[in-house]
C-alpha cells in the first residue's frame, strides 16, 4: 500500500494553533501583496488611466488565454528596501495561445517603470528561468530606462539584460517585445534585441536619445515621432515589425505572433492523469507549528500535494531524518526529498546522494521540501565523517542535471540549505511558505556564538565581560537575524521566486513542472569525485 495514511488530528488544539499562526502570517503577507497590486499608488495609476492606458497587470490579463492561471514570480522583490515592493515590474509564467511564456511587464506607474537594482535582479532571474526551461519571452515594454540615482548599481550589470535576450534568441527561444510607451536609451535595446517587435501608433517611443539629448549632442531639432515614433519605426527604420492601432491591438498581434511560432515543448509530458490528493489542501495550514523547533512529519505535506496521496517511500528504515520517495504531481513524475527531523546525519546524506543518482538515472525531476537545521555537529559526528558525507550530498545536488524545485516549508539553515538545493544551487524554482525561515543558523544560536567569541576575546585581552552589554548585544543581534530570516525579507532579496499560500502548493508545483517540461529533462551520471 503506497497511499499515505494521515495521522493528523484536525480537531486537536495543536492543529488549531498551527492554523491560527499560519493564518496570521498569511494576513501579514496579504498586506504586502496589496501594496504590490497597487503599483505606484492611486495618484499614478489614475494619471496612467487618464492617458488611456492599461496597467501592467491588465495588459498581462488581456495577453494570456482566457481563464488560464498566471504564475506570478518574485512579487515581493524590493521588500525591505527603499524601492516600491514589486520593483516596478510584473513577471510570471502565463499561457498565450496554448504556449507557456515568460511575461515581463514594466509597471509605468512606479517611477516611470524605471529599472532599479531590484528590477534588474528580477528581470535577470526571469531570463534565467526562460533560458533553463526554454520559455518564449514576451516583454511588455514601457520604461524610462535606468533609475538614474542608482545608475551605478544598474548600468554595468544591466548590460546582461540585453545579452540575455540575444542569447535566448540564439538558443532558439523566441523573444517578443510589445512596446506600449517609452523605451528609451538602454531600454531601446529591448525591442532592438527581440525577435519580434510590435509598436503602437502615437504611443511607442523608442529612441537612443530623446529630443533634448539630441539637441545637446548634435544641435539637431527633432520631435518624438521623428526620432522614435511607431510609424517611423514601422515605415522608415524597420525596427518595428507590426504597427498596432492601440494597446488592445498590440496584445492581439502579440498573441498572433505566438500562435505562429509553431512552438513545441521538448520535455516529457505528464505520464498519468492528474488525481487529486486524498486529503484537503486546506489542512496544509495546520501542519507546520509556529515554533520550528517542534518537528512535524513531512509525509503529511506530501499526502496533500501529490497525486492520489500516493508515495513510494525509498529506504524508509534508513536515515529516518530524511524522507525520500517517488510520486506524481499533476501526472508529472517527481522524486521527493523532505527533511523529517530537522537535522541531517551521515546516513541521511548518503541516502540523499543515492536517491539523487537514481533520479538522474530515470530522468526524474526532484522536489526538495526544506525543514532542516543543517548537518549534525559534535565530536561523534565529525569523527564519523559528517563533513565528507554532507559534501557528498552537496556534490550530488550540485551536479545533478534533472530539474530541481525547492519549497521551504520550515527551517532551512546552514549547509542543510545547500544540500537541500537552496538558491545558490540553481533549482529551477524556489518557493517559500510563510512559515519558512532561512539563515546561516537560528537567530538565538547565532547571537550566542557571537557572544561566546566576543567574551573570549575580551578575556584574552585581560578585560572583564560587561554582562548587561553582552545581553543587550545578544538581544539586538537575535532580533536582527530573526527579521532577516523571514520569507518576506528573503523574497525581497530575490532569494526565492515567491512566498506561496501552503494551500496553493500543488497548483504552483504543477505549473512549475509543466513549465519545466518545455525543455528536455536529462539526468547525468557525471558527478564530482565522491569522498567515500
Ligand atoms: N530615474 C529615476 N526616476 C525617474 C526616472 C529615471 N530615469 N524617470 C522618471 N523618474 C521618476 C520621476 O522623477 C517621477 O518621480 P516623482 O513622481 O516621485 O516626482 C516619476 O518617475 C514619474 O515620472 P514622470 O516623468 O512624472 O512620468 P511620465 O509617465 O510622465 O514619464 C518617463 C515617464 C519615463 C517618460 C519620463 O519620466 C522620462 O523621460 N524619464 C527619463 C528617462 C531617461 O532619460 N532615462 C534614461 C535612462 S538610461
Amino acid at each position: 500500500m503506497t497511499i499515505i495514511r494521515s495521522r493528523i488530528d484536525t480537531s486537536s488544539e495543536e492543529f488549531a494553533t498551527n492554523v491560527e499562526a499560519m493564518n496570521a502570517k498569511l494576513a501579514e503577507l496579504d498586506l504586502e501583496f496589496r501594496k504590490v497590486l497597487a503599483g505606484g499608488g492611486e495618484k499614478y495609476v489614475e494619471r496612467h488611466r487618464k492617458r488611456g492606458k492599461m496597467t501592467a497587470r491588465e495588459r498581462i490579463e488581456l495577453l494570456v488565454d482566457e481563464d488560464s492561471p498566471f504564475l506570478e514570480l518574485c512579487p515581493l522583490a524590493a521588500y525591505g528596501s527603499q524601492f516600491t515592493v514589486g520593483a516596478s515590474v510584473v513577471v510570471g509564467i502565463g499561457v498565450v495561445e496554448g504556449v507557456e511564456c515568460l511575461i515581463v511587464a514594466n509597471d509605468p506607474t512606479v517611477k516611470g517603470g524605471t529599472s532599479n537594482p531590484w528590477t534588474l535582479r528580477k528581470i535577470l532571474r526571469c531570463n534565467d528561468i526562460a533560458k533553463q526551461n526554454r520559455l518564449p519571452v514576451i516583454s511588455l515594454v514601457e520604461s524610462g530606462g535606468a533609475d538614474l540615482p542608482t545608475q551605478k548599481e544598474v548600468f554595468v550589470p544591466g548590460g546582461r539584460m540585453f545579452r540575455d535576450l540575444t542569447n535566448l534568441s540564439a538558443a532558439g527561444i523566441p523573444t517578443i517585445a510589445l512596446v506600449f510607451g517609452n523605451s528609451t536609451a538602454g531600454g531601446a535595446y529591448v525591442p532592438g534585441m527581440s525577435d519580434h517587435v510590435v509598436m503602437i501608433e502615437d504611443r511607442s517611443k523608442v529612441f537612443l536619445g530623446g529630443p533634448p539629448l539630441v539637441k545637446m549632442a548634435t544641435g539637431e531639432e527633432s520631435d518624438d515621432e521623428e526620432l522614435g515614433g511607431a510609424k517611423m519605426h514601422a515605415r522608415v527604420s524597420g525596427l518595428g515589425d507590426y504597427l498596432a492601432a492601440d494597446e488592445q491591438d498590440a496584445v492581439r498581434i502579440g498573441r498572433r505572433i505566438v500562435a505562429r511560432l509553431n512552438w513545441r515543448k521538448q520535455g516529457p509530458g505528464p505520464v498519468a492523469p492528474s488525481i487529486e490528493p486524498r486529503y484537503s489542501p486546506e489542512e496544509l495550514l495546520g501542519i507546520v507549528p509556529p515554533d520550528l523547533k517542534i518537528p512535524f512529519d513531512p509525509r503529511e505535506v506530501i499526502a496533500r500535494i501529490v497525486d492520489d496521496s500516493d508515495f513510494d517511500e525509498f529506504k524508509p528504515e534508513y536515515g529516518a531524518s530524511l524522507c525520500t520517495g517517488w510520486a506524481r504531481i499533476h501526472g508529472h513524475p517527481v522524486g521527493i526529498l523532505a527533511n523529517a527531523q530537522g537535522v541531517l546525519f551521515s546516513a541521511e546524506s548518503q541516502k540523499a546522494t543515492q536517491f539523487i543518482q537514481l533520479a538522474n538515472r530515470s530522468d526524474t525531476p526532484l522536489l526538495f521540501l526544506h525543514n532542516t537545521t543543517g548537518y549534525m555537529v559534535g565530536k561523534e559526528y565529525e569523527q564519523g565523517g559528517i563533513i565528507k558525507h554532507g559534501a557528498m550530498m552537496i556534490n550530488a545536488v550540485a551536479n545533478s542535471t534533472v530539474p530541481h524545485i525547492s519549497v521551504l516549508v520550515g527551517a532551512s539553515y546552514g549547509a542543510g540549505h545547500y544540500g537541500m538545493c537552496g538558491r545558490a544551487y540553481d533549482p529551477r524554482f524556489l518557493f517559500a511558505w510563510p512559515s519558512a525561515k532561512s539563515a546561516v543558523m537560528g537567530a538565538a544560536q547565532l547571537a550566542g556564538v557571537i557572544s561566546i567569541v566576543s567574551r573570549a576575546a575580551t578575556e584574552a585581552r585581560g578585560g572583564t565581560v560587561d554582562e548587561e552589554a553582552d545581553a543587550g548585544m545578544r538581544a539586538m543581534i537575535e532580533a536582527q537575524i530573526e527579521a532577516e530570516s523571514v520569507p518576506m525579507f528573503l523574497s525581497g532579496m530575490l532569494y526565492d521566486d515567491g512566498v506561496i499560500d501552503p494551500r496553493d502548493t500543488r497548483t504552483v508545483l504543477g505549473q512549475a513542472l509543466s513549465a519545466i517540461a518545455s525543455a528536455p529533462v536529462e539526468g547525468t551520471s557525471n558527478f564530482g569525485v565522491f569522498r567515500m
